[in-house]
């Protein structure tokens, strides 16, 4: 992700396409990219039905304030290629694939929308929640480098995870804390945004507030939400704190000033600060200048 690329991904809300009522909502909530589901949150009987939505669903976008993305069905599954095209055809600004387990599935979509002349506007998004994923993380993630493969974003799959696996989801995530953080690395290491998953009791506000602000501290750039109530407490969590502004305006400050012009490291406040942080600063001042934070 370059700067002018950036698009803030704090809260990524789910919702079912075959959900009418939480569809109407689309356009007065505040979450920076809305995923119609396809999967999970539809039932097989409702499959075709909420498949032949999608149309509609994309003609009526407010205008692109936030993200769409549709999330398919897994390839492997009878309903896969059928919405892999549907999706394609409303151009959303990416398409979720499920159960990824190695680059070929990300490969294997991506032929299928470049066969469909689907824009290079429409990029693909992974969920990791298989092991077998997990052990191919680095592989995958690494078509990130490569545009022509469209794979923009990584997205956990915690609930698939701790159930393919047999971990134990303890209030502090903790087994799932060392898988959690390597997707952050092979996401970095891909040139990757990558979302944390969500957190299910959606009245409890409060544990969503204390994994949001985890996942921000762990390098995540964003949670799945699958409730409106969810959005605002996530789009705080990953927004640049006003303490984390001021120390990189005074940063930017620093360097600015005559004295420094030409040094490579100085010294603010008894730290030190070298280039790389004034790069940081920077990249910080201009994301929250498009969050409007
Ligand atoms: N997106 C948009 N609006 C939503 C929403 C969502 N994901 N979830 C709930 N809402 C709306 C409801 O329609 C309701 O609207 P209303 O005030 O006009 O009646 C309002 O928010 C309050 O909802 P509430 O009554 O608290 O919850 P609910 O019982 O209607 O829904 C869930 C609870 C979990 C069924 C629902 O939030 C949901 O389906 N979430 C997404 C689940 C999903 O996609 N899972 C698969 C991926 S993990
Ligand atoms: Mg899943």
């Amino acid at each position: 992700m370059t700067l002018d690329t950036y698009r803030p991904r704090r809260s990524v809300l789910y919702i079912p396409a075959a959900n009418d009522k939480a569809l109407a909502k689309i356009a007065s909530l505040a979450c920076d990219a809305v995923i119609i589901d396809l999967e999970d949150g539809v039932l097989a009987a409702d499959k075709a039905t909420a498949r032949e939505k999608l149309a509609g669903i994309f003609t009526a976008r407010p205008e692109r304030r936030c993200e769409m993305l549709v999330r398919v069905n897994a390839l492997s599954t009878e309903w896969g290629a059928d919405d892999l095209l549907a999706a394609a055809k409303a151009e959303p600004d990416g398409i979720l694939l499920p159960k990824v387990d190695k680059p070929r599935d990300i490969l294997e979509a991506g032929d299928l929308l470049d066969d469909n002349f689907a824009p290079d506007s429409v990029k693909l998004w992974a969920m990791i929640e298989t092991p077998k994923a997990l052990l191919n993380i680095g592989a995958i993630a690494e078509l990130g480098r490569d545009p022509a493969s469209r794979l923009a974003c990584f997205v956990a799959g915690t609930n698939d995870l701790a159930k393919a696996t047999g971990a134990l989801v303890t209030p502090d995530r903790r087994y799932l804390m060392p898988w959690l953080m390597q997707l952050v690395l092979a996401a970095r290491a891909g040139g990757l945004d990558v979302i944390d998953g969500v957190a299910n009791d959606f009245r409890d506000l409060e544990t969503l507030a204390r994994e949001c602000a985890e996942a921000a501290a762990m390098g995540f750039d964003g949670k799945s939400v699958i409730h409106p109530a969810q959005i605002e407490p996530a789009n705080r969590a990953f927004s640049p704190s006003p303490e984390a502004l001021a120390r990189a305006r005074a940063i930017r400050d620093a360097f600015a000033q005559r004295e420094n012009a030409g040094k490579g490291v100085i010294a603010l406040d008894g730290r030190m600060v070298e280039r790389l942080h004034l790069a940081e600063a920077e990249k910080l001042l201009a994301k929250a200048a498009i969050i409007g934070a």
